[in-house]
């Protein structure tokens, strides 16, 4: 049993707050050593709390120095000072409790509750990071009314910022200061955000549909003040389209955003003041590529979004995320795509979906996306509820057709407006506005894994018919061995088997374990799940010409990319072993011409084209192997990729030529498109021994994303350019930290021999520092995750210096340690003798005295 013996909260045992909050004045005067807060709030008896039932509140690493009710101090014996709460025994139904604390900024490292981060003050709640500020009912479905004064020096902290409205400022004796502010918005605590700091402020306005004014502001390190300016824009871009598209507008005359170094996360969400991690804030042409670009596009949206879907409308309690992410997940995924290619936005959001959640759902910790247990809800901040609960959404759009979708979406943000509402409440919204029976699909949402359906053909003597068993069948989870059939939307289209025309299509409403499909054709080419129509695994047995016709015509984008990906993936997959290809030498040929007469149009959508040429990482063969042996799947990729780009040598030149451009750097999609081509034809020029032409791009580049495409091409590669280019590149951006963390990325891939010594002579490196999430992440999570060949060496030493480290980040951050230990989330399926090694390696780590209960949950699910 762990050290602090972990409870395990249950979804059944909810039950609703026995107090309320209805008001909240916090006083903080901020100080790096000890900071005190001082909370004033208006409590009230709920209407179905028996009388003298005793307050709880939560509290943690606080140091409480009194407590008031209705001015009286509350003595000693009256209250029950524990771990993690503070019990006031007999309290009044309807009265005033004041709270004075203190707490460490300084001493927080586990940058939850309120830190620093390079001298600035910053919060962060969610999930429990408040009752690491002050004693409160920390829990979602307590919703209150917030006003907050902060104090502080103004020299150092010029800057005082908190949720909502600034009311008052002014300045106080002995060069201190003050600001208080107001939020008319009734918000749970994970909500609360507050700053200090020496910030720069960047600035702008929006007008609301309504034609409210609203300022912009976003604050960053002076350094910085020039790196905004694209995050300013996706705001303005999300807030219209969020009016446009959800009827959502903005409800305060101020909304910030405010970078910080030292964070968990991507963003937060906080109530009219967004915290983000800087890597999502700051971008210049030097310094940030596309990809960075696309990703502050995507976070700005997803956070703003979150005003309405997380804010105005919140969840009841944790087992309910869901709720907020996956809906807000498949928001910003709607949104990208409204700004860039629709198709392109698919693939990489079902890539991701690929890469991260359908492994988890297949291993040991697979969870529904509202789980019904935990013991440390920061855990289940999880691929599944992100992006499958994005998936479940977007299935309830296509069920519901556009138009009853958007009137369900209406009705749930009408009726729940200013509440704390449930996963069912969601579902019961999307039945009201449409009339559709969503009982089956709500499994959906309490069942784990992916169904696999199974397609066979049925012999058919009808002419112009043929017909196809479908079967879906999903495995057992841990703690779920029934799976009931889902309800699955299946896209489908039939394709003349000569000539590649498109005989039939619609979508397939399946319910039961088993049905018929029919369709229009005579031994039509099936082409299942189009524009992946729902999140589960298809086994459906093609040969190679009917996967090349599907190549060559589905009419439907993502899955013309699924059939090139998959068959980049049987080879790579064949040749490592791991599963049976006949006369693989052949298919390669053919898959060689099929590549190349795809990219024959390449230049009508660059960007679609760029994804054909990306073979799957190593990582993401490995997740669809039964049996992994990383080396096997190291070579095996390495030859498919050589041999495809020897194949493609020429038409991949013409293409580098000719999208080469001097035209200034602009991060549209317009531009960034055909860049994505370029380099993708870049990076298999380079393994073609055209090393030289990706050294030249590196050092002439005028751009970051010209610049890292070609490092990274040589960063895979066993050259001596590999060691110039990336000295090159570190000498000239040592002092820009995230660009750091791109090289920190790169040193991580290492090729295979030397990998693992090169990692830990960086973790002494002055580019390196344990204390900030992004940097443990660029280097030990890269190296792990995607780095197959040297973390998973057959001597363990991979694993040895994981344990080590794992064990060291764990006192300080446990959040940043149980997600990290969640790399080996696949071992079993590793070949026996890595897998005893890995078995071994997470059980030293449970075995550990004194581990965080983030990380011993996380250990004890992955055993
Ligand atoms: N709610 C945030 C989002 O989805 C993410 C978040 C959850 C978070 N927990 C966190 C951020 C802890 C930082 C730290 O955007
Ligand atoms: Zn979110």
């Amino acid at each position: 049993m762990a050290q602090n013996a972990p409870k395990t909260v249950y979804l059944a045992d909810y039950q609703a707050p026995d107090y309320v909050v209805e008001k909240t004045a916090l006083n903080f005067i901020l100080d790096p050593k000890r900071t005190i807060v001082r909370s004033n709030l208006s409590v009230k008896r709920a209407n179905n709390t028996e009388a003298g039932t005793a307050l709880v509140l939560n509290g943690e690493a606080l140091e409480l120095l009194s407590v008031k009710i209705d001015g009286v101090i509350v003595s000693k014996d009256a209250m029950t000072l524990g771990e993690t709460t503070l019990t006031i025994k007999n309290v009044p139904d309807d009265f005033k409790l004041e709270i004075e604390t203190a707490c460490s900024p300084q001493a927080n490292t586990a940058l939850s509750g309120l830190y620093l981060s390079n001298e600035m003050f910053c919060t962060q709640c969610e999930a429990q990071g408040f009752r690491r500020i002050t004693y409160f009912p920390d829990r979602p479905d307590v919703l209150s009314i917030f006003s907050v004064r902060i104090e502080a020096d103004k020299g150092a902290y010029p800057v005082l910022l908190a949720n909502g409205n600034l009311t008052n400022q002014g300045d106080l004796d002995d060069g201190r200061h003050f600001t208080e502010w107001h939020d008319p918005h009734p918000k749970p605590s994970y909500l609360f955000a507050l700053v200090g700091g020496d910030l720069a402020c960047v600035q702008d306005q929006f007008t609301t549909c309504s034609g409210r004014d609203v300022a912009l502001k976003i604050f960053v390190q002076p350094e910085n003040k020039d790196k905004c300016a694209y995050t300013l824009d996706a705001l303005k871009r999300s807030m219209r389209w969020d009016e446009e598209t959800f009827g959502r507008e903005y409800d305060l005359d101020i909304f910030m955003i405010v970078a910080v170094d030292h964070f968990n996360f991507g963003a937060m969400e906080n109530k009219g003041l967004n915290i983000f991690n800087s890597a999502y804030v700051l971008a210049s042409p030097e310094t940030a590529t596309d990809m960075d670009y696309e990703t502050i596009e995507s976070i700005v949206a997803h956070e703003y979004f979150h005003n309405w879907s997380g804010n105005r409308v919140t969840c009841r309690d944790w087992f309910q995320l869901c709720l907020k992410e996956g809906f807000t997940v498949f928001r910003d995924q709607e949104f990208s795509a409204d700004m860039r290619s629709r198709p392109v936005q698919r693939i990489k959001d079902v890539r991701r979906l690929w890469a991260h959640q359908f492994p988890e759902d297949r291993g040991p910790l697979a969870h529904p996306p509202r789980p019904d247990q935990y013991m440390t809800i920061d855990n289940f901040y999880t691929a599944t509820v992100y992006e499958k609960g994005a998936e479940l959404a977007r299935m309830l759009k296509s069920l519901l057709g556009p138009e009853k979708f958007r009137a369900a979406s209406d009705l749930y943000f009408d009726r729940h407006d200013g509440t704390a509402a449930t996963v069912e409440d969601f579902i019961a919204a999307m039945e009201d506005a449409s009339g559709k029976d969503l009982k089956q699909f709500r499994r959906w949402y309490s069942d784990a894994g992916a169904p696999n359906l199974t397609v066979t053909p049925i012999e058919s003597d009808k002419q112009g018919e043929a017909r196809f068993k479908l079967h879906q069948k999903t495995a057992p989870t841990p703690g779920q061995k029934e799976k009931p059939p889902r309800h699955i939307p299946v896209a489908y289209a039939a394709y003349d088997p000569e000539t590649g025309a498109q005989l039939d299509h619609g979508l397939f409403e399946m319910r039961e374990e088993e049905q018929t499909l029919t369709v229009k054709g005579d031994a039509p080419v099936l082409s299942l799940l189009g524009g992946f129509s729902a999140p589960v695994t298809l086994s459906h047995n093609q040969s190679l010409e009917q996967k090349l016709l599907l190549i060559a015509h589905d009419q439907d984008p993502f899955n013309r990319w699924a059939a090139v990906n998959g068959l980049w993936q049987d080879l790579c997959l064949g040749l490592a072993g791991a599963i049976d290809l006949p006369a693989p030498d052949t298919a390669l040929e053919k898959f060689c011409t099929a590549l190349g007469d795809a990219l024959k149009d390449a230049q009508n959508d660059p960007a679609f084209a760029a994804e054909l040429l990306k073979a799957p990482t190593p990582a993401e063969l490995a997740q669809e192997a039964a049996i992994i042996d990383p080396a096997a799947i190291v070579k095996a990729r390495k030859h498919v990729r050589g041999t495809v780009a020897q194949a493609l040598k020429e038409p991949l030149r013409t293409l580098y030529d000719s999208l080469r451009s001097n035209a200034p750097y602009a991060p549209e999609a317009a531009q960034a498109a055909p860049r994505a081509l370029k380099n993708a034809a870049l990076g298999l020029l380079t393994i073609t021994g055209e090393a030289a032409l990706a050294d030249s791009q590196a050092s002439s580049a005028a751009n970051m994303t010209d610049e890292a495409a070609a490092v990274a091409a040589l960063a895979g590669l066993d050259h001596s350019l590999r060691t110039t280019a990336l000295e090159r590149f570190y000498q000239k951006w040592r002092t820009n930290t995230l660009v750091v963390n791109k090289w920190l990325a790169w040193r991580a891939l290492t090729p295979a021999a030397d990998a693992l010594q090169d990692v830990k002579t960086l973790t002494k490196h002055e580019a390196y520092d344990a204390g900030v999430p992004n940097k443990v992440r660029a280097l030990i999570g890269v190296f792990a995750r995607e780095n197959i060949e040297a973390f998973h060496a057959l001597d363990g030493g991979g694993y040895d210096f994981f344990v080590e480290q794992i064990l060291a980040i764990d006192p300080k951050n446990p959040q940043l340690s149980a997600r990290l230990v969640g790399v080996l989330e696949s071992w079993r399926k590793l070949e026996p003798t890595r897998r005893a090694l890995a078995q071994d390696a997470l059980k030293r780590i449970a075995g550990h005295k004194g581990l965080s209960t983030n990380l011993y949950e996380m250990a004890e699910r992955l055993l």
